[in-house]
């Protein structure tokens, strides 16, 4: 079909629009940041240290210089002096200090790959080695209580009386949780192509929002930013670890100014749980209070954290809880360790995946106390505002997820009571959970173009991390042009584009969506007085100031995740059968990229429930699963039967397309509606993630 007789029903947002980059993608001409035709490109390889705190005292660079394509070994004595990082992960080679294992304490450069990597492991360094403590207890003593958790939140809120009310409730709950550190483990590793000319620095990085990270490059090399140019046309993945600069970046840049050569420094995946963030493990302890008809009395929700020597990071997932549900009396609580470990950072729905497993479990251990359906139990407890706030909802549909989800997985024809349906050796058994994700939105800018063809032509710098962004800013920008959405082209991944925010928080759609659909409106205006001259007409938009606006609403997407499990009494396996998810996040813009974010999201909840799950090695001080065959993501065989739906939200209070982030919600309590299912199979209550067969047994 020709591009401008395509009918105008193909605008319409919603529309199960393909994405527009798919087939360069499965085609392999989709060009990634490693693989950047570059002439004279030399590529660099890092060297962890291999001692979990302390200094480095020497380091002998002179086997690794012999190593034939050797080209340079940078270290903190001779790298280029740069400014100092805002954030300390990337203050690498600046000086000797080792603040965890997998710290980087060199660089190799070489011709090829394989003469960096021979390179890195003839560099001998030494070291002043220091005891250190990895491991993070409930009662750790160096366990603090921070002013704010991650996003801002505050650290601890706490209304009524909850200990006394918890203390004299007729029914009780107290149950302590563990998620395990997670790593993100994107398809495509961190990776950068850093070039220099004229003293100007262009880069091609795998990140989630390169605005940023040119404003960061530029700060660390003392340039303006319209000297850095920072691309990321296509992006493998980031799950959060990409949402601010890596060292890859800092060191790929350093290194091809030090060599004046073109320099590719792709992290290896086994280095990446030390540099590029994990999720913090997370302990709860939750205690919960009610009546016997199931109304809360009393939610206490105590989180314990860790975060590095470094940078305090707290995972905020004691936050949820002052959203889910109504309960008069309510502590909740943040503490975090600084310990000699890597610094996590952000993954996928950072503070509600973790903190929903625990409430959402907790609440499902509360259903069983009570005898109670646990659908009901969350229906019961439903709040008319947001409990710790007191805003009104923009909109709630909480209790239509979980009923539309009872209804399709055909919840009332489940015996509620525990190990009551048996397969041979398989126990069988369904759970539910609620997901909630809240609604960010940052300020973007973007610029809509008319071409006297009838084309359009939107750019901004927004990143497609493999969601299909390029694709519904189509939509918007035809939705609001009301022309067919083949007449638009987009570009974005350019720090040359108008600046944007990065993919991240669920947030990407809704920021670049607005900015884009403002330019195209007034666009729209313009060429109502009139067609295009020959060189087109422009338009720019800018949301600053009402996109990041505080709103009298609470505002968050909610969801209900069913989940069917088989466990076998032999080995100890739980396969999931069957996952359910409905979801309520406003309107959906592109109902098949959106369908993909949903299972995306509710994989990635399955791989934490059954498992994903690193351990932090006491004696060496790092993770000691490093690669995808020990740090098991799941695979196609273990997702037999995933369904994605939802329920069309109309809230004018959102943006101008009505819609809520959809990237995240589906990780969101996916683990507490796998892990109620292992109970109502077995009647036996796991507390600890991932339910692995030798915690089953
Ligand atoms: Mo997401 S963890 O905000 O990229």
């Amino acid at each position: 079909m020709d591009a401008t007789t395509a009918p105008a029903s193909a605008t319409a947002l919603g529309a199960p629009v393909e994405r527009r980059e798919g087939r360069e993608k499965v085609t392999g001409t989709a060009r990634y940041a490693a693989e950047q035709p570059c002439p004279g490109r030399a590529h660099a390889w890092p060297v962890p240290a291999s001692i979990a705190r302390g200094r480095v005292t020497g380091i002998d660079t002179a086997a690794a210089l012999a190593v034939p394509g050797v080209l340079a070994v940078l270290t903190h004595q001779n790298a280029p002096r740069l400014a100092e990082p805002e954030d300390p992960t990337l203050g690498v080679l600046r000086d000797s200090r080792v603040p965890h294992r997998g710290w980087f304490v060199a660089l190799v450069v070489g011709e090829t790959l394989e003469a960096a990597r021979a390179g890195a492991a003839a560099v001998r360094v030494d070291y002043a080695v220091e005891d250190h403590d990895v491991t993070l207890t409930a009662t750790h003593p160096d366990a603090y209580a921070p002013e704010q958790a991650n996003g801002g939140y505050p650290g601890s809120r706490e209304h009524g009386d909850p200990d006394g009310v918890f203390a004299s409730a007729e029914v009780r709950v107290d149950v302590d949780y563990r998620v395990p550190p997670l790593h993100n483990h994107p398809m495509e590793p961190h990776a950068t192509t850093a070039e220099w000319h004229d003293g100007r620095l262009t880069v091609h990085t795998s990140t989630q929002g390169s605005t940023a990270v040119r404003a960061v490059l530029a700060g660390l090399f003392g340039l303006p930013e319209e000297h850095v140019t920072v691309l990321a046309e296509h992006v493998g993945g980031g799950f959060g670890s990409k949402g601010t600069p890596r060292p890859d970046v800092v060191l790929a840049a350093m290194a091809a100014r030090h060599t004046g050569r073109p320099v590719t420094l792709a992290l290896p995946r086994r280095f990446l749980p030390a540099v590029v963030g994990h999720r913090a493990p997370t302990l709860h302890r939750l205690r919960l209070g009610a009546h016997p008809d199931g109304r809360l009395t009393s939610l206490i929700h105590e989180v314990t954290t860790h975060t590095s020597r470094i940078k305090e990071f707290v995972e905020q997932a004691a936050v949820p809880a002052r959203v889910m549900y109504a309960a008069p009396d309510s502590r909740t609580t943040h503490r975090v360790a600084p310990l000699d470990v890597p610094t996590p950072s952000w993954m996928r729905a950072p503070g509600e995946a973790p903190g929903m497993y625990a409430l959402e479990s907790a609440m499902d251990e509360l259903a069983a106390e009570l005898g109670m359906d646990p659908v009901e139990l969350r229906i019961v407890n439903e709040p008319g505002t947001e409990p710790d706030s007191g805003k009104p909802f923009s909109s709630r549909h909480l209790v239509e997820c979980l009923r539309e989800g009872a209804r399709r997985f055909d919840w009332a024809e489940r015996d509620p009571r525990p190990r009551s349906r048996a397969e041979g050796p398989l126990l069988v058994g369904s759970g539910v959970a609620a997901a909630m994700y809240p609604v960010l939105v940052q300020p973007s800018t973007a610029a809509a173009r008319a071409l006297p063809d009838g084309t359009y032509l939107v750019r901004i710098n927004a990143t497609d991390i493999g969601t299909g962004a390029r694709t519904v800013l189509a939509q918007i920008a035809a939705d609001a042009l009301a022309v067919p959405v083949a007449r638009v082209r987009t570009e974005v991944g350019s720090s040359e584009l108008p600046a944007a925010s990065l993919a991240g928080g669920s947030s990407g759609t809704a920021s670049w969506g607005w900015a884009v659909h403002e330019a195209c409106t007034r666009l729209a205006e313009r060429l109502a007085e009139g067609p295009p001259p020959a060189e087109g007409i422009e338009v720019r938009a800018d949301t600053a100031g009402r996109a990041d606006a505080d709103s009298p609403f609470a505002r968050h997407a909610f969801g209900a995740h069913f989940a069917e499990v088989a466990v076998d009494t032999v080995t100890g396996e739980t396969r999931v059968r069957r996952l359910l998810g409905v979801y309520a996040a406003g309107h959906i813009l592109n109902s098949r990229t959106a369908r993909s974010q949903f299972v995306g999201g509710m994989t990635m909840g399955l791989g934490m429930a059954l498992t994903e799950g690193s351990t932090v090695d006491a004696a060496f001080g790092d993770f000691a699963e490093a690669d995808l065959a020990a740090y098991h993501v799941p695979t196609h065989a273990d997702v037999p039967d995933i369904e994605a739906h939802w329920i069309d939200e109309d809230d004018t209070r959102l943006n101008p397309m009505g819609s809520k982030g959809i990237g995240e919600i589906g990780i969101v309590g996916t683990a507490a509606a796998i892990g109620n299912a292992v109970f109502h199979a077995t009647g036996v209550r796991l507390r600890e993630l991932p339910l692995t067969p030798d915690r089953v047994l």
